[in-house]
């Protein structure tokens, strides 16, 4: 194919996303509260390299050079997260004025320099003492969320005209309460599957309040979306794969657009019982949602499993694999056509609204050579192919407004502490924090310019 055949729409918006507990340290620094990643990472053996988010990029404190960085690359918009145990250190009561003022300063600073200010609510960095209080599978916590919208968009409301609510639903219940490797590290499925369903609740108050707002701002959900691909071609393992779909692509959209959850997960007799529903929880869960956000990295290889899973009823089980040869440093298969393929999937089954890229990128380790220079040249490839497909997808009709490039910075990955550099921005953490802009972010920032991936 020829350059030109990879053009973005006019107006495209072009930017990087963060999340507060990944970037910006000052953990206990004005006020802030305890999340429940300080509590799992303070845990020892829970962070692959022992690390924690104490520091992480120390953004609390060097946001403005963050900001310059990406108005040098002709970043646009930006997906960062608003920490809730910092503006609502216990997720009760008051409100934490400096962490609401950190929070300002970071907008007008990016209004400031012609980026857009693009906040998720919640990336994952639950108040501790809402844990000990049941966490995510106690539906209390939904109202918590929603009056911490409040608290937010009466202080920021004035400046925000896109807000996001949940970053990855699918991910924080099922790896942190499901599988144990996230925060809180509980291994209980049915205790996920209620949160599941608190989440769904909170999504739809949250969203009710957040449009109350003067401002009147759009409000759309984040997802992290995949194709399922069975492991075989049999009956039973391409109806696991379709089971799989429903419970990790439409589990969070279903709910807040039609009311309801999918069919063909769980059991129809034991959903109340399992989810815990209750009177009225359809019409609390609704959210005429403005946009969908979607995160996409790699596939799933799902297969039938008789022997079941701990989820009852629910028997498959699943590989975050693509069989591909070639793998990013993290493991995870690279397989760009997967992103169109589920682009076109997602926006057939959500129909017209507008869709923002949240988040894609990949893990790619390397460091700076004698002179300082970082050449990812891998990362370089991966990016390309994914924006080919991204271009694809739009000119076949999936109606994509913005791509956020994971991540502006190498920062804290979670479990995989500060072992993965996901960035497009070098950090050296024990150098003073040193950024050093990556060849890939020259690459991107010619991408930016052009409107178009050669
Ligand atoms: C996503 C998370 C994000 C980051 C990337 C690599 O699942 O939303 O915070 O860790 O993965």
């Amino acid at each position: 194919m020829s350059a030109g055949d990879f053009r973005f729409p006019k107006d495209f918006l072009w930017g990087s996303a963060t999340a507060a507990y990944q970037v910006e340290g000052a953990w206990n620094v004005d006020g802030r509260g305890e999340s429940i990643w300080d509590r799992f990472a303070h845990t020892p053996g829970k962070i692959k390299d022992g690390s924690n988010g104490d520091v992480a990029c120390d953004s609390y404190h060097r946001y403005r050079e963050d900001i310059a960085l990406m108005k040098r690359l002709g970043m646009k918009t930006y997906r960062f997260s608003i920490s809730w145990p910092r503006v609502q250190p216990t997720g009760k009561g008051a409100a934490n004025a400096k962490g609401l003022d950190y929070y300002r300063r970071v907008t007008d600073a990016l209004l400031e320099a012609g980026i857009r200010p693009f906040p998720t609510l919640y990336h994952w960095d639950l108040p501790q003492p809402l844990e000990d209080a049941g966490g995510w599978p106690n539906r209390d916590t939904a109202q918590r969320l929603a009056d911490y919208a409040s608290i937010v968009a009466d202080a920021l409301g004035d400046r925000i005209g896109q807000w996001s609510i949940f970053n990855e639903p699918k991910t924080f219940t099922h790896v942190g309460y499901w599988q144990g490797t996230h925060a809180p590290g509980r291994s209980d499925p049915l205790a996920m599957l209620r949160a599941t369903h608190t989440v769904n609740l909170a999504q739809g108050m949250a969203f009710r309040v957040l449009k109350a707002a003067k401002a009147k701002p759009q409000v759309g959900a984040v997802v992290d979306v995949a194709p399922m691909n069975p492991a075989t071609s049999s009956v039973a393992d391409m109806a696991a794969a379709q089971r799989w779909h429903r419970f990790l692509n439409h589990w969070f959209l279903d709910p807040a657009l039609k009311g309801r959850y999918p069919d063909d997960v769980l059991p129809p007799s034991r959903m109340d019982e399992l989810l815990g529903i209750q009177a009225g929880d359809a019409n609390t869960m609704r959210a005429a949602l403005d946009f969908v956000g979607l995160n996409y990295y790699s596939p799933w290889i799902v297969r039938d499993a008789p022997e079941g899973n701990g989820i009852p009823g629910l028997n498959t089980k699943a590989e975050w694999a693509a069989g591909a040869d070639e793998k990013t440093d993290n493991g995870w298969d690279i397989y760009p056509r997967g992103f169109y393929e589920i682009l076109k999937d997602m926006s057939a089954h959500i129909g017209p609204l507008p869709i923002e890229i949240t988040e894609n990128g990949a893990a790619y380790n390397m460091v700076p050579d004698k002179e300082g220079h970082v050449h990812d040249r891998k990362r370089i490839a991966w990016l390309q192919a994914h924006l080919r497909e991204l271009s694809r997808a739009i000119s076949d009709g999936v109606p994509v407004r913005a791509y956020h490039c994971w991540s502006l910075l190498d920062n804290f990955e979670w479990g995989e502490g500060f072992s993965q550099r996901f960035g497009l921005v070098y950090v050296d953490f024990p150098n003073r924090q040193k950024r050093t802009i990556k060849d890939s972010g020259e690459w991107y920032a010619t991408v930016i310019a052009a409107n178009r991936v050669v």
